[in-house]
């Protein structure tokens, strides 16, 4: 190829960022870009999610980049996960959109949004009458309990829900323990004689602590607790754990009333479950948007899809393998496990510096076939040209100087470092759109983007893991 190869654009440390944009404070911007803080933020701490965004994060980014506030201005997330940037802008009387594939997480998202809607008695009395329903069935359970996990009574004389397991579930051990099986499913029939509203609040609330009482735990990848070395779980106290993420969701949404109504603020907001590359197309009109926040996945083959199964499954939002490869197949680059066996990726766009990367890792063990450089590289070639995508919707739907910040991590591909921060500005420019600045918002996150290496020591030694917030603007 002849082409000439551009040095990839430059990053700009966290204190360049403040000295760029003339901030001598530094909680100015880019606060707590480790998330550090969200466990304990209202409405935020309702679900983890892996890769989440910190409130307080997009929080500073709306303040810099939409500092007037103006009405009617819209903000969007296209890779909304459980909503942290929606919550922030809606928060701020702002209009806001975003874009989940990801059933549970699109519900977290919408739940936070229209949680106001629902009346603080309504939802306490919901959580009182649940607590009420479950508290006989929970005692006769427990008293079942016989010794090391076993049954004490004859399993056909205990309460019988009407939900069933979801029959498409697998799991390598069994998920739950049998009497905590039986909880989630008391739990559910509850669940299910409740109007739409509060049924996704309690939906929310059952997703984010079902794990905790399962024999899996989030390592962070959904592991068994046995393989990472827990002790398994045998009974829990469900309806106990469940009233409190519900009375906590509650506190949080009164105050997000409270909030709203003081400042007598209406702004639109919608979730739309479906992929950011279809649906835009649909909803999104030309220069719409003021202000892009948003994480897509990263380039580390995180199976968002994989670990919320439970969910997924559970709550009844999928009910077979097919539906997990629809999943699968909308990803954002879609998953190593999807693509390594195929044909070779070809770059849907050109761009030396892409080509030269895609065809090293593609050299690189060739004999191992899909479990080595040719199977990664059609990974990377997924994940490049749907980065080419996104970049050409973003300069279609965003206004004139309207901006987006892209958080993005680099990663370490069979030993081969890729810049992810730097294509995402390069691709940013290549359609249309100008690079404000790379900004290295955290320098030292650990391990989980060294995919298939097999160099796992050398490589954290050498080449240092961070993230970036890549600032993208249409003149
Ligand atoms: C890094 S997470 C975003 C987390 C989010 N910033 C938060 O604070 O919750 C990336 C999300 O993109 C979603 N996703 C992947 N492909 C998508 C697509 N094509 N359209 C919309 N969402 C997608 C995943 O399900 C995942 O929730």
């Amino acid at each position: 190829m002849s082409a000439t190869i551009t040095p990839l654009p430059q990053q700009l440390s966290f204190d360049d960022a403040l000295d760029q944009h003339g901030v001598t404070d530094p909680g100015r911007i880019f606060r707590d870009p480790t998330a550090a803080k969200n466990k304990f933020l209202p409405v935020h701490r309702w679900v983890n999610w892996i890769a989440g965004f910190s409130g307080t994060f997009t929080g500073s980014c709306i303040d810099l980049y939409l500092p007037d506030r103006r009405p009617g201005a819209t903000v969007l997330d296209p890779f909304a996960g459980v909503g942290t940037t929606l919550v922030e802008a809606y928060r701020r009387g702002l209009n806001t959109l975003g874009f989940e594939i990801n059933h549970f997480a699109a519900l977290v998202a919408r739940t936070k949004l229209q949680c106001t809607q629902i009346s603080e008695s309504a939802l306490s009395d919901a959580i009182a009458a649940y607590a009420k329903f479950m508290r006989p069935i929970e005692q006769e359970l427990d008293h079942a309990e016989g010794s090391s996990g076993g049954l004490a009574v004859d399993p056909s004389k205990l309460p019988v829900p009407r939900t069933r397991p979801p029959k498409g579930f697998r799991s390598r051990v069994p998920f739950f323990a049998p009497l905590v099986e039986r909880k989630v499913l008391f739990s559910l029939d509850y669940v299910a004689s409740l109007p739409e509203e509060l049924k996704s609040f309690f939906q929310v609330a059952l997703g984010a602590v079902m794990v905790s009482v399962s024999n899996y735990s989030y390592e962070p990848s959904l592991s068994s607790r046995a393989s990472a070395g827990r002790s398994s779980i045998v009974n829990a106290p469900v309806s106990h754990i469940l009233v409190k993420k519900l009375r906590e969701m509650t506190t949080d949404q009164a105050a997000l009333r409270k909030e709203l109504a003081s400042c007598q603020l209406n702004p639109a907001a919608a979730v739309y479950r479906q992929s950011f590359f279809s649906g835009s197309q649909e909803i999104l009109a030309d220069d719409s948007v003021d202000l892009v926040i948003t994480s897509p996945p990263y380039m580390n083959n995180y199976h968002y899809v994989r670990n919320t199964r439970p969910q997924l499954f559970w709550l009844d939002f999928i009910s077979n393998a097919s539906d997990l490869k629809a999943l699968e197949d909308a990803n954002y680059g879609r998953y190593w496990q999807s693509v390594r066996d195929g044909e070779p990726v070809q770059l849907s766009f050109d761009l030396p510096e892409a080509s030269l990367l895609v065809d090293q890792i593609r050299s690189i063990k060739p004999e191992k076939g899909a479990y080595g450089g040719p199977g990664w590289a059609n990974y990377v070639a997924c994940y490049l040209n749907d980065t080419d995508r996104f970049c050409s919707i973003l300069a279609r739907v965003l206004r004139p100087s309207g901006k987006a910040v892209i958080v993005v991590g680099n990663s370490i591909i069979q030993g081969v470092e890729v810049q992810v921060d730097r294509f995402f500005s390069i691709l940013g420019e290549k359609n249309g759109l100008k690079t404000i600045g790379i900004y290295v918002i955290r320098g030292q996150r650990v391990g989980s983007s060294i995919v298939n290496t097999g160099l796992r020591e050398n490589a954290t030694k050498k080449i240092p893991l961070y993230d970036a917030a890549v600032v993208l603007q249409k003149p």
